[in-house]
């Protein structure tokens, strides 16, 4: 973190403003959460920082008279964040545990969990790659001990986190994609062992429902950004922030043609939490945006008007000989479901987001971390 204090005090204004937004949407539900105990497996990604937070500032806010515990657990296979030990240091009502979710459960308190937020998974391209049989491994072993402590809990809720990945690459007709459509993915390559472990894992929480009684919720994320996401992490927004903070050109792996949508982190936690804390059980609901659907050219070059940078976008094909091996072209949601079963409403402008992302890595992220690549501590 830098030093500079006044940076620091912006950056959490910033985030409050953030969690404020989520609290007004979605008001009494968070009644739910009153002086219970939650799990959240994960803890130490990107979504982890932004539920942690979150929680956090209930605690300071609406709860602060029945305050919520929670559990954050994770492998920290890639360190503990800085950001995570300042956290939990400062809130009694935070407990980190070390514990990889493929092996037992091993919860010295014992007690048990009214909810469990599971986030656990590697989630990133470049690190699935590396890591293809302990991906599927946390995708299904890892999984099924979740739902198994879910199960001997009697867990209100378990909110599970497949991934838009599992519509692979579908035809034009199905874009935006609904929840119906059954995908277009493959068994074999690169990809396989992140995509088909999360189709699986949506079939085990079904299972876990009709043969358990399992609480069990699926949402189905698409292209989360925001504050929290580490800039190491290898997918494209974090490497293009990287390249505007190192103030040199950003560079595009692929042609610039494909497309996504983005979804910023506090609309994305929203959706998450109403799906977690809403009675449609073993149903998957789309979370995202539904627009801008913008290319990666033009994303990069969005990014370089928001940070005032007048560098380039240059192409420069990856090394790794099958970097885009099905890489979808085109990826947007339909949220009608959303909307109409969960009161789902994506709220942050892309523009907005990506500015509070970079303003979020310029004052968290000193030059010499940059250099490091890192944000453990
Ligand atoms: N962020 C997105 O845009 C997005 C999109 C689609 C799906 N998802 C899903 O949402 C969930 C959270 O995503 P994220 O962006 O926070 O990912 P992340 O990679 O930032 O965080 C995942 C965390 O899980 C931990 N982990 C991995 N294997 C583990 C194991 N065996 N035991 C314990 N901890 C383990 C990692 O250490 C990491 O801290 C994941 O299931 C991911 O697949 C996210």
């Amino acid at each position: 973190m830098t030093a500079d204090t006044s940076l620091f005090a912006q950056a959490q204004v910033w985030l409050d403003e953030d969690w404020a937004r989520m609290e007004k949407t979605l008001g009494h539900r968070l009644e739910a959460f009153r002086g219970k105990r939650i799990l959240v497996t994960g803890a130490a990604g990107f979504l982890g920082f932004g539920f942690l937070n979150f929680f956090a500032y209930l605690n300071r806010n609406s709860l602060k008279n029945g305050r919520l515990s929670v559990v954050a657990a994770d492998n920290y296979i890639r360190g503990r964040p800085r950001w995570l030990s300042e956290l939990v240091a400062a809130s009694s009502d935070m407990q980190v545990v070390r514990q990889d979710i493929t092996k037992p459960w091993t919860d010295s308190a014992g007690d048990r969990f009214d909810f469990i937020i599971h986030g656990a998974s590697i989630a990133s391209p470049k690190v699935y790659r590396q890591y293809p049989l302990e991906t599927l491994e946390t995708n299904i072993s890892g999984l099924r001990n979740m739902l198994e402590l879910a199960k001997s809990y009697r867990s209100e809720s378990i909110l599970y986190f497949s991934s838009s990945e599992i519509y692979g690459d579908p035809p034009a007709d199905e874009i935006p994609t609904n929840e119906t459509y059954r995908g277009n993915v493959s068994c074999i390559g690169p990809r396989a062992c992140y995509d088909e472990s999360k189709r699986l894992g949506e079939t085990l929480c079904y299972l876990y429902y009709h043969q358990h009684g399992v609480p069990a919720k699926i949402v189905r994320p698409f292209n989360n950004f925001g504050p929290g996401l580490r800039l190491a992490d290898g997918r494209v927004l974090p490497d293009f922030c990287r390249d505007i903070l190192a103030d040199r050109d950003i560079v595009l792996r692929s042609d610039g043609n494909p497309t996504r949508t983005f979804c910023y982190v506090s609309d994305a936690l929203t959706g998450y939490l109403l799906a977690l804390l809403s009675s449609h059980h073993a149903e998957p609901f789309n979370v995202g945006s539904e627009s801008p659907e913008i290319s990666m050219r033009d994303l990069a070059r969005m990014l370089l008007e928001v940070a005032g940078s007048r560098r380039q976008v240059i192409h420069k094909p990856s090394e790794e000989a099958d970097y885009l091996t099905d890489n979808p072209n085109r990826r947007c949601p339909n949220l009608a479901k959303s909307r109409a079963l969960l009161g789902y409403a994506p709220l942050v402008d892309l523009r907005f987001g990506l500015g509070r992302m970079l303003g979020w890595y310029k004052q968290f992220v000193s030059l010499e971390e940059l250099a490091k690549d890192e944000l453990v501590g």
